[in-house]
C-alpha cells in the first residue's frame, strides 16, 4: 500500500524527499552525522503521505506549500520520537539503536529540538497562515497527552476514556495537523477540512491502538522491542480489554503486580482474557469511522488510497 501511495504521488513525493534532506543540513559535523543516520533509517513516512494525499483529495494536486507541510510533519514526528525514546528509555527503534542509546539522552533531546525547529522553519512565510497554529496546537496536545499518561502511570487506574484522551492527544494530534495542513495549503473548503480532520482523528486512534497491540506481540519483529509499555506502567488498550473481560478481583491482582514491578504475568493475562481481540475490534471500529468520514468526497484515486491505507494499517505487523 505504501509503495502504491508513493507511486501515485510520483514527482511530488520526490520533491518531498529532496526538500527533507536539504532542510536538515547543519554546520555542526556531529549533528550532520546523526541526521544522516536518522535519514538512512526512515520509518513508514506515514504522516507526509497523509498530508500529501489530503492535498490531492481536495484539489487533485500538491502545492509547493503543501509539500513543505509534508516535510514539517515528518520532521516533527521524528522529533517526537527522539524525545519519546528518552521518556520511555528505549534502546531500539526502526530495528537499530536509538540516539539515546548510541549517544545520550541529552543528545537525543537536542537532536529532537533541532528537527522540531527545522520543521517549523520549513513552514514559516511559505504556508497558509493557520498552518503554524495547527502544528503548535498539536505540540501542546502531544505534551498534554504525554503528561496525562505519566499521571495515569502513577495512579494505575486508566479507564477506556482516559486511554482515548491520551492517544487522541499524543498521536491523532499530529495526524490531524499533517492532513489539515495538506488540505489548507491547496485552498480547501471548510467542509473538506472538517471531513479530513475527522478522518485523521479516527485513523490516528486506530494507528496507536495497533501500535499498542504490537507492544503485546513479542512474536513479531516490529523494529522495536515488545513489552515496553507495561514496564513504564502504561495501561493500554489490550490490558484495558483484558480487565473488562476478567472481572474485579483478577484486575486488582494484576494492578498490584504492576505496582510492585512484577510484570511476568501481564502478557499471559492479556492473552488469556482476550485483550488483543478486544483491541482489534475497537480499532477496526475506529477505522470504519475514519473511512466513513471520507464519504463526503467524490470517488478519486486519492480517496481510494486513503481508504486502502486505513484498512491496511489495521493489520500492520510493524
Ligand atoms: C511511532 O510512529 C509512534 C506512534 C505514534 C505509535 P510510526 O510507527 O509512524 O513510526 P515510524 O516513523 O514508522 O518509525
Ligand atoms: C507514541 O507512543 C509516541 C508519540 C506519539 C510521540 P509510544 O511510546 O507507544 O511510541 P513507540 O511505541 O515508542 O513508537
Ligand atoms: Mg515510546
Ligand atoms: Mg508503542
Amino acid at each position: 500500500m505504501v509503495s502504491e501511495v508513493k507511486a501515485y504521488l510520483g514527482e511530488d513525493w520526490k520533491a518531498f524527499e529532496k526538500l527533507f534532506a536539504e532542510t536538515l543540513a547543519s554546520r555542526i559535523p556531529v549533528l550532520n552525522k546523526v541526521n544522516e543516520y536518522l535519514i538512512g533509517r526512515s520509518g513508514k513516512q506515514l504522516r507526509p503521505m497523509l498530508c500529501m494525499l489530503a492535498s490531492r483529495l481536495c484539489s487533485g494536486i500538491c502545492s509547493p506549500a503543501s509539500i513543505r507541510c509534508a516535510v514539517a510533519s515528518e520532521m516533527i514526528h521524528t522529533a517526537t520520537l527522539l524525545h519519546d525514546d528518552v521518556a520511555d528509555a528505549s534502546d531500539t527503534r526502526r530495528g537499530a539503536p536509538t540516539i539515546r542509546a548510541l549517544m545520550s539522552p541529552t543528545a537525543s533531546v537536542l537532536v529532537g529540538d533541532y528537527w522540531l525547529s527545522r520543521g517549523v522553519i520549513t513552514l514559516i512565510d511559505a504556508c497558509e497562515k493557520t498552518t503554524l497554529r495547527d502544528f503548535s496546537e498539536c505540540l501542546g496536545d502531544l505534551a498534554e497527552g504525554e503528561m496525562f499518561q505519566i499521571e495515569k502511570a502513577e495512579s494505575l487506574d486508566t479507564t477506556l476514556d482516559d486511554y482515548i484522551y491520551i492517544i487522541a492527544h499524543k498521536t491523532s494530534s499530529l495526524f490531524r495537523a499533517a492532513m489539515k495542513s495538506g488540505a489548507r495549503n491547496v485552498g480547501c473548503t471548510a467542509a473538506q477540512l472538517e471531513a479530513i480532520d475527522a478522518f485523521a482523528l479516527h485513523l490516528g486512534l486506530a494507528f496507536q491502538m495497533r501500535d499498542d497491540i504490537l507492544d503485546y506481540s513479542p512474536q513479531l519483529d516490529t523494529g522495536k522491542p515488545a513489552g515496553q509499555d507495561i514496564l513504564e506502567h502504561k495501561i493500554t488498550l489490550p490490558l484495558i480489554g483484558a480487565f473488562e473481560n476478567a472481572g474485579a478481583a483478577a484486575r486488582a491482582a494484576v494492578v498490584a503486580d504492576i505496582g510492585a514491578d512484577r510484570f511476568n504475568k501481564v502478557l499471559p493475562f492479556v492473552q488469556d482474557n482476550g485483550g488483543i481481540e478486544y483491541s482489534q475490534k475497537v480499532l477496526e471500529k475506529e477505522t470504519d469511522l475514519a473511512v466513513a468520514a471520507l464519504a463526503f468526497f467524490p470517488d478519486s484515486p486519492a480517496k481510494a488510497l486513503l481508504c486502502g491505507l486505513a484498512r491496511s494499517l489495521c493489520l500492520r505487523q510493524a
